[in-house]
C-alpha cells in the first residue's frame, strides 16, 4: 500500500510520541541506531485481508526478512526486538511460518533469548474438530546481542497470597535446599522467601484479548507492550512499534515516560492512532503536517 506522508508529534507531561504514516521499511531509515526496543505485532499471514495487506503463510517468512535490515539497523547494539505473532491453521494443519521466521531471523543475527507466551484469559469461544479454543500466542524476544539490555526488577510482582498459606506451614525439609522426595533433581528452597515482598513474574503472560473496538481489528492490550517496553527499554529510552495499529505501543511509552516511533502504511490506522493518544494518552498536539485528528 503507498501511503501518503503524515507525521504528528504528540506529547505529555514526560515524553513524546510521534506517529508516521508510511512503509516502515522507509521510514526507519531516518532513525538509525537510536532505539533501544521493538515491540510490535505484524500483519499475521492471510489475516484480516478486509483491514490490511497480508501475505500468505507460503510467503511470510521472505515478506518478514524484507524488514530484518531496516529493524537491524535502527536498534542500538544492545537493543532488543519483541514479536507478538501467532501460526495459523492451513488445510486442517499449524502452518509453521512462524517458526521459519524465527529461524530466519537467527540465521540472519539475530540472537532468541526468550519465548514468552502470552496466555489469553478470555479465548474466544467455539468448536474445531481436531483442536481445543486457541488460548495463546507467540513474544519472540530477539536481540543484536547476548546480552542486551534487560530491567528484570522493573517487572517485579507483590509475591501472592500462596507464599503466605505456604510459609506458615514450614516443614524441616522446606528449611534448606533438598531435592524433592522422587529424586527428580529440581531443589527447593521454599524458606527463601520468608520477607520477600516481591517476585520475578515467569515469562508466560496472562492477559485479556482486548473486547473494545479501538478503531483496528488487531489491538493488543496495553499491559503487553507495558511489561515489554519496562523489561526491556530504559528511562527515557526510545521504543519503535512499526506495525503500529491503533498505536497501543505509543500509549504504553507514554505512560511510562520512554519516547515512541509508530509507523503504519494505513493512513486510516495512522489517524486512529493519533487520536487515541490525545484522548487515552493524556497528551496534547506538538507538531505535524498531519492532521491533528480526523
Ligand atoms: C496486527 S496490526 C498491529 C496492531 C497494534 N499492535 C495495535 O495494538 O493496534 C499490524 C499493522 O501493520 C500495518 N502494516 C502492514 N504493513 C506495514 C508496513 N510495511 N509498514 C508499516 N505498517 C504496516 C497494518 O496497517 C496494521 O495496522
Amino acid at each position: 500500500m503507498t501511503a501518503p506522508h503524515l507525521e504528528t508529534t504528540v506529547r505529555n507531561l514526560y515524553t513524546t510520541s510521534t506517529v508516521i504514516c508510511g512503509d516502515s521499511r522507509e521510514v526507519l531509515g531516518d532513525f538509525e541506531g537510536q532505539a533501544d526496543l521493538i515491540i510490535t505485532s505484524p500483519p499475521y499471514a492471510d489475516a484480516r485481508h478486509k483491514h490490511y495487506d497480508s501475505v500468505h503463510p507460503d510467503a511470510f517468512t521472505d515478506w518478514f526478512l524484507t524488514f530484518h535490515e531496516p529493524f537491524w539497523k535502527v536498534l542500538k547494539p544492545n537493543g532488543s526486538l519483541v514479536l507478538n505473532i501467532k501460526d495459523k491453521v492451513v488445510n486442517g494443519v499449524r502452518h509453521r511460518f512462524v517458526w521459519h521466521t524465527i529461524e530466519a531471523l537467527a540465521d540472519r543475527g539475530w540472537f532468541a533469548i526468550d519465548d514468552y507466551i502470552w496466555h489469553k484469559t478470555n479465548p474466544m469461544p467455539g468448536y474445531w474438530p481436531t483442536r481445543l479454543r486457541d488460548g495463546w500466542e507467540y513474544c519472540f524476544h530477539l536481540a543484536k546481542s547476548k546480552r542486551p539490555y534487560f530491567n528484570p526488577d522493573a517487572v517485579r510482582q507483590p509475591i501472592g497470597s500462596w507464599v503466605e498459606t505456604r510459609l506458615r506451614s514450614l516443614g524441616e525439609n522446606d528449611l534448606s535446599r533438598h531435592n524433592s522426595a522422587n529424586a527428580s533433581g529440581f531443589g527447593r528452597d521454599i524458606s527463601r522467601w520468608v520477607g520477600k515482598q516481591t517476585v520475578l513474574p515467569t515469562n508466560v503472560l496472562s492477559l485479556a484479548v482486548v473486547g473494545k473496538n479501538k478503531g483496528h481489528p488487531a489491538v493488543f492490550p496495553l499491559d503487553l507492550p507495558l511489561f515489554f517496553i519496562k523489561l526491556l527499554c530504559p528511562e527515557g529510552g526510545l521504543v519503535v512499534d512499526p506495525f503500529a495499529g491503533s498505536g497501543t505501543t505509543g500509549l504504553a511509552a507514554l505512560s511510562l515516560g520512554r519516547r515512541s516511533l509508530l509507523v503504519d502504511n494505513n493512513p486510516q490506522y495512522y489517524q486512529e492512532a493519533v487520536n487515541r493518544l490525545l484522548d487515552e494518552g493524556a497528551a496534547v498536539l506538538l507538531d505535524g503536517n498531519g492532521s491533528g485528528r480526523g
